[in-house]
């Protein structure tokens, strides 16, 4: 049979595990992909294949994942130089730059993805995209709560040329989705291309109470991809 979806993460999330070594301070991504990396460490750690690992958890769902299997945890206060990060994305273009959060991670994933020396990224093929932001799929931004429609107004404008739709993410209960850090998420989707990313990337944050968006422009090192006919790695 045809491999799952979720048989091809595992895939891309073994592979990038191999990058792995002893002693290694490594960044643990948040989602369905790389649950399965921080299982496969954990489950190295207890053969006694990797040891004195120390994670930095990108989220809650992941601390408490990397809790309960055992992987000693810590943070960037006392680790500010991560020597390896593994993590799923949403869309992954040509160039190797990233829309994240579609998970609500996005800022921790950003802050601990930035401070790594490389940063793996794994998916299956269904996320590669000729251009982020226009696969007509949310590009999440993260907003504080105080005020959260203008803010939502004013992102919105700020990509009018593009055809720009901005809501506001609720929870199953019609309540407003709230981040590990007690932020709001606005999801931007564009009929158009956005352009040059860059560009965009400043726009946004040059705005007052937006925290952090989803765009992980030139922070990949490589990506991990698996597909039905095999693994392909894409490097810079
Ligand atoms: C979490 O907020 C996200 O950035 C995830 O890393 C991303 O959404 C990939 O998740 P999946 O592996 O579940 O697709």
């Amino acid at each position: 049979p045809p491999l799952t979806q979720d048989e091809l993460k595992k895939i891309a999330a073994y592979k990038a595990v191999e990058h792995v070594q002893s002693g290694m301070v490594i960044g643990l991504g948040t989602g369905s992909t790389a649950k399965h990396a921080v299982g496969r460490i954990a489950e190295l750690m207890k053969q006694g294949k990797l040891i004195g690992i120390v994670g930095i958890a990108t989220s809650t769902k992941t601390y408490e994942q990397a809790t309960s299997l055992g992987i000693p945890l810590s943070d960037l206060d006392t680790h500010p130089i991560v020597d390896l990060s593994i993590d799923g994305a949403d869309e992954v273009d040509p160039d190797l730059n990233l829309v994240k959060g579609r998970g609500g991670s996005l800022l921790r994933e950003k802050m601990v993805e930035s401070a790594s020396k490389k940063f793996i990224v794994i998916v299956d093929e269904s996320k590669l995209v000729g251009h982020i932001g226009g696969s007509g799929l949310a590009m999440p931004v993260e907003v504080i709560p105080f005020c959260w429609s203008h803010s939502l107004i004013r992102l919105k404008a700020l990509f009018a040329g593009s055809g720009c739709v901005a809501k506001l993410r609720t929870g199953d209960d019609g309540e407003a989705y709230v981040s590990d850090n007690g932020n709001y998420i606005i999801d931007l989707y564009f009929e158009r291309d956005i352009g040059d990313l860059n560009e965009a990337s400043d726009r946004i944050l040059r705005l007052p109470g937006i925290v952090e968006h989803g765009m992980f422009i030139g922070l990949a090192s490589s990506v991990i991809v698996a597909g039905v006919h095999g693994v392909t790695v894409k490097t810079k």
